[in-house]
């Protein structure tokens, strides 16, 4: 799963429909665990400071994990009985067996078995990056690295609960965390040649996971795992046009990675096309578009606040992201039954009133007001937020989907090559 799994924390506080909870009280990833122990040592410890950024750290070569907040990546947990039923073909006679026999021979081929190999470049080139711009790096590692790992923590636990009822899905569920913990590895492994890598072991134990029904769970790894794909094939297809701007080797890697993320993408796709009740009602309608808006509002806000970073590789963050969110709703408007018209003028403007709002929250944070102070000055901007959301919730939609799509209604050019990808 790529870095868009966090659109998912969005999607969960505005939906009303999630409860977040500590993994402590989640029984199926949690067992066994010692954390009262493992946060001892660490408060022993005591913060410890890297010299050449000034990121904490818990220990030496181990980073301090950011904080979580609204945007931040965040660890899924879901409704395993629900999910057996889901995918048991009994229970389930649209699954098509065939197609999920095809993609699960994809995964056994393991195309990047071979790919995610590191070598001297790694090193040197993070050496070479310094002040502002390494710490700008280690976040985009951190954040990226998280992401992928919150994907192989869920499919794990689904390849492992899916077992009996579905052994086919189960075996796609464990392959594809094979897929994310090698993508979460070589990130890890990119933040230690920082000196700054993540106790994921620590991570696991202590993060607070974020419940979703099974259904929601298919739109947003859906779209994660998709738009994922179009922003690591954007930022790899850039720095091949432009190599001076290649300050650190792991971006080489992103053309056979992002297809491990369409991969799987794909897999949801002929796992959604199995529940036609999960596309062919109003309700469909209205959480395919809600699901697709917090997943390109939150990227929108996420890339912004540190557009240094896509700066420093000689990329435009809004051109990139609107890149990438047209493509993304393009592949997605193939399968859910409405999307965003991400063309509008509208959208565009939409997403610009939220992340000035946004913007203007962060700096009143950052100031030394009282917390009551800040709280009566953000209000007014929190509702010019949440209006901007919904007047984008209430636009005119596309319909779309494999049944009936009128994609070249709304602007949208299905001969464009990009389209294909
Ligand atoms: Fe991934
Ligand atoms: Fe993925």
């Amino acid at each position: 799963m790529a870095s868009s799994v966090l659109s998912m924390s969005l999607s969960a506080s505005l939906a009303g429909k999630s409860k977040v909870f500590s993994s402590k009280t989640n029984k199926s990833i949690s067992s066994n665990r010692k954390v009262s122990k493992i946060t001892t040592t660490v408060r022993a410890t005591g913060t410890m400071v890297d010299d050449k950024t000034g990121i904490k750290k818990m220990r030496d070569g181990i980073k301090e994990a950011a904080d979580e907040n609204l945007l931040t990546p965040r660890f899924y947990t879901t409704d395993f009985d629900e999910m057996e039923q889901l995918f048991s073909t009994e229970i389930n006679p649209n699954l098509d067996e065939s197609e999920i026999f095809s993609i699960l021979n994809e995964f056994r081929d393991d195309f990047n078995q071979k790919h995610f190999v590191r070598n001297d470049e790694f090193k040197a080139a993070a050496d070479g990056i310094q002040g502002e711009q390494r710490r700008i790096f280690i976040e985009f590692l951190e954040r990226s690295c998280t992401a992928e790992f919150s994907g192989f923590l869920l499919y794990k636990e689904l390849g492992r609960r899916l077992k009996k009822t579905a052994p086919t899905v189960a075996e796609i569920f464990t392959l594809m965390s094979r897929d994310e913990a090698r993508h979460a590895g070589f990130l890890n492994k990119a933040m230690s040649d920082f000196n700054l890598a993540l106790d994921l072991g620590f991570l696991t134990k202590n993060r607070q996971y974020t419940f979703f029904k099974p259904k929601f769970i298919m739109y947003a790894t859906y779209l994660s795992e998709k738009i994922g794909y179009w922003r690591y094939i954007s930022i790899y297809r850039h720095l091949q046009a432009n190599p001076d701007d290649q300050l650190y080797p792991i971006f080489k890697y992103f053309e056979n990675w992002c297809q491990d993320e369409n991969r799987h993408g794909d897999f949801f796709s002929a796992i959604l096309k199995a529940r036609p009740e999960f596309l062919n009602d109003t309700e469909a309608k209205l959480w395919s578009r809600f699901f697709c808006l917090s997943v390109y509002v939150t990227m929108y806000l996420n890339d912004h606040s540190r557009s240094e970073f896509y700066e420093s590789l000689g990329m435009d963050t809004t051109k990139f992201n609107m890149h990438v969110i047209h493509q993304t709703n393009k592949t997605t408007a193939t399968i859910f039954p409405q999307v965003i018209d991400t063309y509008n003028p509208a959208f565009k403007a939409g997403l610009d009133g939220m992340l000035a709002a946004n913007q203007k929250m962060a700096a009143i944070s950052k100031s030394d007001d009282s917390d009551i102070a800040k709280a009566l000055a953000k209000a007014p901007l929190l509702a010019t937020f949440a209006a901007e959301l919904v007047k984008l919730m209430i636009m005119k939609p596309v319909d779309s989907g494999s049944v009936d799509t009128n994609l070249e209604d709304h602007h949208m050019d299905v001969n464009d090559p990009a389209f294909m990808y």
